[in-house]
């Protein structure tokens, strides 16, 4: 199984977070068949996040499913406490918020050592600037583009500016900047333009009127007539 690691290649996480719950299974194969890069895990604990949706006993059971890289969203208070599990159950990313924990640069360094990518997320309200002193420790930064919780919401412009001072910030460190909520093939040239290659995309890839694969190609080359809103 090929291990995620360091591009500047465009590359899209379709989330399952739109799949039907029921036919997860399903829902990796058809992924694998449609191109997807890598498959995005949410997983909301209902106190983090007002949603709840699935544990490291589900995301075990779905390895078998599927070789592509485990893009593991932890929209999760305490992240410290089951990061060994999500690693143990097949994550290859793991990804915390910086809203949830205290000890950043701890848990950071203990996902490193469990031999996943580390990655921080912020959401929409948090000032990026606040990375400036763990960038020497993360493999990415994901960027949230709407409130998280729920997918299918509307991008948040203010975001674009958001990835534009990541990717200053970050100069000439290896760090992934992904860009999770309301990602369509219509708004995707521009997140790339401002710095971003990971897409994350639940309902633009699950709903698509085409196909799957359609969608994913759209969703990687950016569509440079249509524009943010
Ligand atoms: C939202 C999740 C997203 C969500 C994206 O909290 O983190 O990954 O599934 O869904 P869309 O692409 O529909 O906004
Ligand atoms: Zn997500």
């Amino acid at each position: 199984m090929p291990s995620p690691r360091y591009t500047t290649e465009p590359l899209v996480a379709p989330s399952i977070l739109s799949a039907d719950f029921a036919r997860l299974g399903e829902a990796l194969s058809d992924l694998k068949k449609a191109n997807a890069d890598w498959v995005h895990v949410d997983v909301m604990d209902g106190h983090f996040v007002p949603n709840l949706t699935i544990g490291p006993p589900v995301i075990e059971s779905l390895r078998q499913y599927s070789d592509l890289p485990f893009d593991v969203h932890l929209m999760i208070e305490h992240p410290e406490l089951s990061i060994a599990d999500y690693k143990a159950a097949g994550a290859d990313i793991i990804t915390v918020h910086w809203e949830a924990s205290t000890h950043l640069d701890r848990i950071l360094n203990r996902i490193k050592e469990l031999g996943a990518m580390a990655g921080l997320s912020l959401n929409p309200a948090t000032p990026i600037e606040l990375l400036e002193d763990v960038l020497d420790v993360v493999d990415m930064v994901l960027i949230m583009s709407v409130n998280p919780g729920f997918g299918g919401q509307k991008f948040i412009p203010n975001t674009l500016h958001k990835i534009q001072r990541l990717k200053q910030m970050i100069g000439e460190r290896e760090i992934l900047i992904e860009v999770d909520g309301g990602v369509l093939p219509a708004n995707a040239m521009a997140i790339r333009e401002a710095g971003a290659n990971i897409l994350v995309a639940g309902s633009a890839v699950f709903n698509a009127k085409t196909s799957m694969a359609d969608a994913i190609t759209k969703l990687r080359q950016g569509s440079p007539a249509e524009c943010v809103s």
